[in-house]
């Protein structure tokens, strides 16, 4: 009997989903995207060579694996098209490995140019978007005027909703952004010239989800983003604009929920973020310097530093009911090992259980010797320092939730794997 696996990112996102996805890719026939957009950045490192994916499941580097780019994916042609292109070139057999639902949104140019107007009209309230179009795109979905992917197979029709899409959004632009429009003609004839390459890749993602069952073949789902990003259940307004946890692995793949069979969560072993929104155990100083620094924490989308911070055990705990965490994969342990100690945030102040008020929550620290001694590239549970053994018993106790894997470095092998998953 195969297995379907969720991946997701437990926290505010970048904490090593695509390494993991690349890694489990091993055990599985397909990799599906199911939320978020090119706004993602996931980082795989194969034999020292580093590869970035947006919008490319993270199974792509596996031969014969199939990628599919599900539903809830809303989807850029040109940042599609730039991806492929640069994978090929190295070998990668990507248009025979990927599938693409017919129901992805598009994400046309004037959502980009939405997104930046409106992140320049919210001045010091920005939410620090990754400037791509995603906020804008989702919106048109959600108003049932989103132009789709299979939309392009018949050009009059396109040709009719492109219309109505840019007499709206036009006039938003011009007259309440005050800002440039967009040329109807250029829009129409790029949009479709992008097409001709990807059409043939369009697929009925469901039943080929269907298909891959009956065969007994076991499948990842890739999420993009992290918890605390989630439309519904982040740190509103401060998030993206879809469903990062759990149940979007279903919504935006077609996968019937009693067909999940196991959640994984990608924790670091500290915590970050990028863009504006609570951060309760965010460091500003030396310390968060340090973090930033041994992490190496700059956005592999948009190259921003991120914010950084302690462990929060108890935004975690909410991150482990919300997604029904099966097991968790605690990443960047390697970052912690110049620390004398260690803390993790194990309550709130005041009798507060949530980040979701406006006022800031205070979080109560656990303190934990730090081990003091290099770990990068451990691939072993018995060669890990019995400190930071601790450090991971404690905060599966603190979660209850069984840490299944650590990782010790960026490259695929640099993993220790404690409990099987498939
Ligand atoms: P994603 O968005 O969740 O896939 O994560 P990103 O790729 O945006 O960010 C994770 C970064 O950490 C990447 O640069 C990875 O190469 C790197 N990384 C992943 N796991 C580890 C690890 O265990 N140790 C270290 N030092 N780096 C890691
Ligand atoms: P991966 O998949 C970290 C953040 C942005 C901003 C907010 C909204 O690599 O983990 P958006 O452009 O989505 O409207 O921005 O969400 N954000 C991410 N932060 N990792 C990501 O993806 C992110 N994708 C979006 O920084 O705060
Ligand atoms: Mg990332």
């Amino acid at each position: 009997m195969g297995k379907n696996v969720v991946v997701l990112g437990s926290q505010w996102g970048d904490e090593g989903k695509g390494k993991i996805v690349d890694l489990l890719t091993e055990c599985v026939q397909g990799v599906v995207r199911f939320q978020g957009g090119h706004n993602a950045g996931h980082t795989l490192v194969v034999d020292g060579k580093k590869t970035v994916l947006h919008l490319l499941p993270s199974g792509i580097l596996h031969p014969g694996v199939v990628c599919m780019i599900g539903n809830g994916v809303v989807l850029s042609l040109p940042e599609l098209q730039k991806e492929m292109a640069l994978l090929e070139s190295s070998g990668v057999a990507v248009q025979s490995q990927l599938k693409i639902s017919g129901a992805c949104p598009l994400v046309m140019p004037y959502h980009v140019a939405l997104d930046l107007a409106r992140e320049t009209k919210r001045g010091v309230r920005l939410i620090g978007t990754t400037g791509r179009g995603i906020g804008p795109a989702y919106e048109d979905k959600v108003a049932r005027r989103s132009i789709r992917f299979a939309d392009l197979l018949d050009t009059a029709h396109f040709a009719e909703l492109l219309q109505e899409n840019l007499d709206y959004h036009n006039f938003i632009l011009k007259n309440y952004f005050m800002t440039s429009t967009f040329d109807y003609t250029q829009i129409y004839e790029e949009t479709l010239a992008q097409a001709d390459a990807l059409l043939p890749m369009m697929a009925d993602i469901p039943m080929l989800i269907v298909a891959h069952r009956q065969q007994g073949h076991s499948l990842l789902f890739e999420g993009a983003q992290g918890t605390f990003l989630d439309i519904d259940h982040g740190t509103y307004p401060y998030v993206t604009s879809s469903n990062t946890t759990a149940g979007g692995a279903s919504t935006g793949s077609g996968l019937g929920p009693r067909y999940i069979d196991y959640v994984l969560g990608i924790t670091k072993a500290y915590t970050t973020r990028v863009g504006s929104g609570p951060f309760p155990t965010e460091l500003t100083g030396a310390l968060g310097d340090a973090l930033v620094e041994h992490g190496r924490e700059f956005g592999a989308t948009t190259g921003r530093r991120r914010r950084c911070g302690w462990f929060d055990a108890v935004a975690m705990r909410r991150a482990a009911e919300i997604n029904s965490l099966s097991g968790l994969c605690m990443t960047k342990l390697d970052v912690l090992d110049t620390f004398d100690t260690i803390q993790i945030a194990v309550a709130y102040e005041k009798g507060a259980d949530n980040i979701y008020g406006r006022t800031p929550v205070k979080p109560v620290y656990e303190e934990m010797p730090g081990w003091k001694t290099p770990i990068a590239g451990i691939d072993s549970w018995a060669k890990l320092p019995e400190k930071a053994k601790a450090y991971i018993k404690r905060i599966e106790n603190l979660l209850e939730v069984p840490v299944v894997m650590v990782s010790t470095g960026p490259e695929r092998k640099n993993t220790i794997q404690l409990a099987p998953i498939f």
